[in-house]
């Protein structure tokens, strides 16, 4: 076909409507599109050029001019093809998609104590316990009183309590739970029996940091209220769970033990084999545990002549820690990937 500058104009701005009409969807149709348009030897705009110098003298630079830009246009509609992963190996960009990705430096892996905490709450969800929370600061009556501890028990001052207000004499003080104990308060306090539930969490207390105690660590708390509960469904609950985490052929010991919120009390020890040590190992505190006390039910509103309960609360660092072979508590705090990388 003959051109003229004007035939030209139009020829270009059809290509240029199809060009933007098209979608590249395939690897084949982007081959396809290359040659059509771009291609060395049967490409319509290489063809296109070669009408320059068949043009009047004073056209050719306008017509040069016009289909330099259809070559970009076709041009960039290629290169955005194969940007979108059209075309895995591209001649016409410097891309290489099919380069791998850098590999990443490092995987993240849970924390151990977020390990043992799995496993406990995954232990006691199939015995049919939900799971609760509560906050960790928290007011002088959930974190005592309900508790049944009295004001200046001295019981009170087993748990060096990290206080965020003082407050009065009025027990509005405001503080950073020393147990998960408080969580028993606020689900009796918002729900009817029957209960059966953990509550996992942290927990605070003014302690001096060594290698074997710290400011704030993890216990798992349980209760159960119901119509009938005794002390041999808490035993054997218990023993259950011991037996699920430790090991069918842990050796237990329950022996009495005293928390004013639970009468009788208990704790439950497991033996743990040291072969460097002089006895061949020993006695670790597990949990303690008992029935939940009249007073406390009173306090929560429940009848303790109807219902009856019990309660447990097990620390999760020191299980942790045997079980991962960690000899300080300070380094699950202080976050060192070398650390925790190997879990
Ligand atoms: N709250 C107690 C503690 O922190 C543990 C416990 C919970 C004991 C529930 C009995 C019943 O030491």
């Amino acid at each position: 076909m003959e051109h003229t500058l004007h035939t030209l104009k139009s020829t270009v701005s059809d290509l240029t409507q199809e060009i933007s009409a098209t979608s590249l969807l395939a690897t084949s149709e982007v081959e396809e599109f290359r040659i059509r348009f771009l291609g060395q030897k049967r490409g319509v705009i290489t063809h296109l050029f070669k009408v320059i110098p068949t043009l009047p003298k004073e056209d050719r630079r306008e017509a040069g001019q016009l289909l330099n830009s259809l070559r970009s246009v076709a041009q960039s509609k290629l290169d955005s093809a194969n940007l979108a992963g059209n075309q895995l190996t591209d001649h016409s960009s410097q891309i290489d998609l099919t380069l791998p990705g850098r590999q990443n430096q490092w995987r993240g892996s849970l924390h151990p104590i977020t390990l043992a905490l799995t496993k406990i709450t995954n232990i006691f969800y199939r015995m049919g316990f939900t799971i609760a929370e509560g906050p960790e600061i928290e007011d002088d009556w959930h974190n005592f009183t309900a508790l049944n501890f009295p004001d200046d028990h001295p019981a009170r001052d087993m748990q060096d309590t990290l206080f965020i207000d003082e407050g009065n004499p009025d027990q509005s003080r405001i503080m950073m739970r020393t147990h998960t104990s408080p969580v028993q308060i606020r689900m009796m306090v918002a729900g009817d029996p029957p209960f059966r539930l953990i509550a996992p969490g942290r927990v605070y207390r003014n302690e001096t940091i060594t290698y074997k105690s710290y400011c704030l660590f993890h216990q798992v708390e349980g209760l159960v209220i119901d119509e009938g509960v005794t002390m041999a469904d808490l035993k054997t609950t218990i023993y259950s769970f011991a037996h699920a985490f430790f090991g069918k052929n842990v050796k237990l010991r329950y022996r009495p033990s005293f928390f004013p919120f639970t009468e009788p009390s208990a704790e439950l020890d497991i033996w743990w084999e040291l072969p460097d040590h002089p006895d061949g190992g020993r006695w670790m505190e597990v949990l303690g545990s008992g029935m939940v006390h009249p007073n406390v039910l009173k306090a929560v509103g429940i009848d303790p002549e109807r219902y009856t309960g019990y309660a447990f609360g097990m620390g999760v660092e020191r299980p942790a820690m045997l079980h991962y072979d960690i000899k300080d508590i300070r380094t699950l705090y202080e976050n060192d990937i070398r650390f925790l990388s190997q879990f």
